[in-house]
């Protein structure tokens, strides 16, 4: 089995990612393969809306989203990553989920179901440096869509609030095994 991580944070080694990698290492302690894509670091342009997609459910923006199809196509499970940026998604996690419009339309106006009844899972893990009641409510949305148009459930999320320095998640020994039991749980299929 195999599972995708795409990293949103613009900030290497940050919380969002130390919580993903753990995430990641539990899950490849079950024997399963794991990629990460940061997405920061590829050439992506935002969905221009230009409906290229809607005959084809193919993007017909050529840039290195190509790469990161193949990867979400070629997965199980799928874990999005983003820190909280103005009470959603990072700029790089939501013009990389805006890309799935061709995806949304090979569903929806294609009517092409994608590796129906295989199980395929995503899941959100986001961070916050604020603790307010709803600062991952858009995100865990917005992801949720993105999912949709994928043709993948939706399977959950792991939300650290209050952390914000860069490492500021290593200080917080609970969350981090809280993260590995998460990895665990994707795993076992228990999420
Ligand atoms: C552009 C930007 C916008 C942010 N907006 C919010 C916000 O609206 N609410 C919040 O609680 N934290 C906000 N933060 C703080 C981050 O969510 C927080 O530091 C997070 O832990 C960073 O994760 P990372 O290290 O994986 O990037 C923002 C940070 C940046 C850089």
């Amino acid at each position: 089995m195999k599972m995708l991580v795409l990293l949103g944070s613009p900030r290497k080694g940050g919380n969002s990612e130390t919580l993903a990698r753990k995430v990641g290492e539990a899950v490849e302690k079950e024997g399963w393969t794991v990629d990460y894509i940061r997405l920061n670091d590829l050439q992506l342009r935002s969905c221009q809306g230009c409906g290229g997609c809607e005959k084809t459910g193919v993007c017909v923006v050529k840039d290195d989203m190509t790469g990161v199809y193949e990867a979400v196509d070629a997965a199980d499970r799928i874990l999005l990553v983003s820190p909280v940026h103005f009470y959603g998604l990072s700029g790089q996690a939501k013009s990389c989920g805006d890309r799935f419009q061709a995806h949304w339309s090979r569903k929806y106006l294609l009517n092409i179901r994608f590796r129906q009844g295989e199980g395929r899972k995503g899941y959100l893990l986001s961070t916050s440096a604020t603790t307010g009641p709803k600062i991952f409510d858009c995100s865990i949305l917005t992801t949720r869509y993105i999912f949709d148009a994928m043709d993948i459930e939706y399977g959950g999320e792991f939300l650290v609030k209050g952390v914000d320095s860069r490492k500021a998640v290593l200080g917080l020994p609970d969350e981090m095994d809280r993260a590995e039991q998460f990895g665990r749980a994707i795993a076992a299929g228990r999420v």
